[in-house]
């Protein structure tokens, strides 16, 4: 594997799965793997679980990672080709993205969308920068279309919690928030969830609907009652208008999961990639109830990073 930035195939997700949940039982079996390496963690904008799990799974596998806050701490980049730096902008991404990639083996990075430049934010330009420019192999952090090791968190967390023969049933649903918030959760989930061979389902509001292309696969349900009858794992995620671009275009507050939007999924499980707001994205009772897979979900970002810094040392 040379960089982590999507969804490739089943059979390189069963393998991550797999080895994520064997570091999971194992977490310092590889603690050689690493040693005398080091992995940079580029923060343009803020995270905790990213932030903490990403480095607790490099020193598993005795690298010694480096987190720079590029957003607060570095000089402000300049992305675009050709540009006349007589702005804002101090150094340009081609200079810096070389000098990172000189100092570390495997760079990440998190790079969200402006949710104002679609055409941008759509070809991942930021993220893809540094890709180009780094040298090395680059992980990603969330990008603006894609939080993938989110995902790899939420399918081993499915899996550890299914023991059924047939598909789960899985529902994505959009919820209520006060802010407009970027794709990359719920696009990279729907991938990985059909590309895993879930049954899944999206609803939301009208207005709300994701990217095609990370769609193609699952059932559209605009009606999400109907959609959460039946499910096994309900991933509860706010999304801006991907069409009318990073505009919020409903705040219905009826879309908010309470313990009633359950009365037709009584095993239904939770899950949410956090931060969440309580209270308006899903209620108190559902977040601290035996449905909520949540803090499951946090802990498994450890050792779907670690399956996936193993993978590319390996
Ligand atoms: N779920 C997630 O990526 O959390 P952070 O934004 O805190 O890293």
């Amino acid at each position: 594997m040379k960089h982590f930035t999507k969804f490739e195939s089943k059979s390189i997700a069963d393998n991550l799965i797999e080895k994520a949940l064997f570091y999971k039982a194992n977490p310092r079996v590889d603690k050689a793997l690493g040693e005398g390496k080091r992995i940079g963690c580029i923060f343009l904008n803020p995270s905790l679980r990213t932030r903490a799990s990403t480095q607790i799974a490099a020193i598993n596998l005795g690298m010694e990672p480096i987190v720079m806050n590029m957003d607060k701490e570095s000089w402000a980049l300049e992305m675009h080709e050709g540009a006349i730096m007589n702005k804002g902008t101090v150094e340009h991404v081609k200079d810096a993205a070389a000098v990172l990639g000189s100092y570390f083996d495997i760079l990440a990075i998190r790079a969200f969308p402006s949710l104002t430049n679609k055409n941008e934010d759509l070809a991942d330009f930021t993220f893809n920068q540094f890709v180009k420019y780094s040298g090395v192999p680059v992980i990603s952090l969330e990008s603006a279309i894609r939080h993938p090791l989110q995902s790899l968190a939420d399918m081993v967390t499915i899996q550890e919690n299914w023991n059924e023969k047939r598909k789960p049933k899985v529902v994505l649903t959009w919820a209520p928030h006060i802010k407009a918030i970027p794709h990359a959760v719920a696009n990279s989930f729907a991938e990985w969830s059909i590309g895993c061979d879930h049954e899944l389902t999206i609803t939301h509001p009208e207005g709300y609907d994701l990217d095609p292309s990370f769609t193609i696969g699952a059932k559209i349900e605009l009606d999400q009652e109907k959609a959460l009858e039946g499910a096994d794992f309900v991933y509860v995620k706010n999304w801006s208008a991907f069409n009318d671009y990073g505009k919020i275009v409903s705040t219905d507050d009826s879309w908010m999961l309470t313990e009633k939007h359950f009365e037709k999924a009584p095993n239904g499980k939770v899950m949410h990639c956090l931060p969440v707001r309580r209270n308006v994205e899903l209620s108190d009772e559902i977040l601290d109830g035996d449905r909520s897979l949540v803090q499951e979900q946090a802990k498994n970002r450890i050792y779907a990073a670690q399956a996936v810094i193993s993978q590319i040392l390996g």
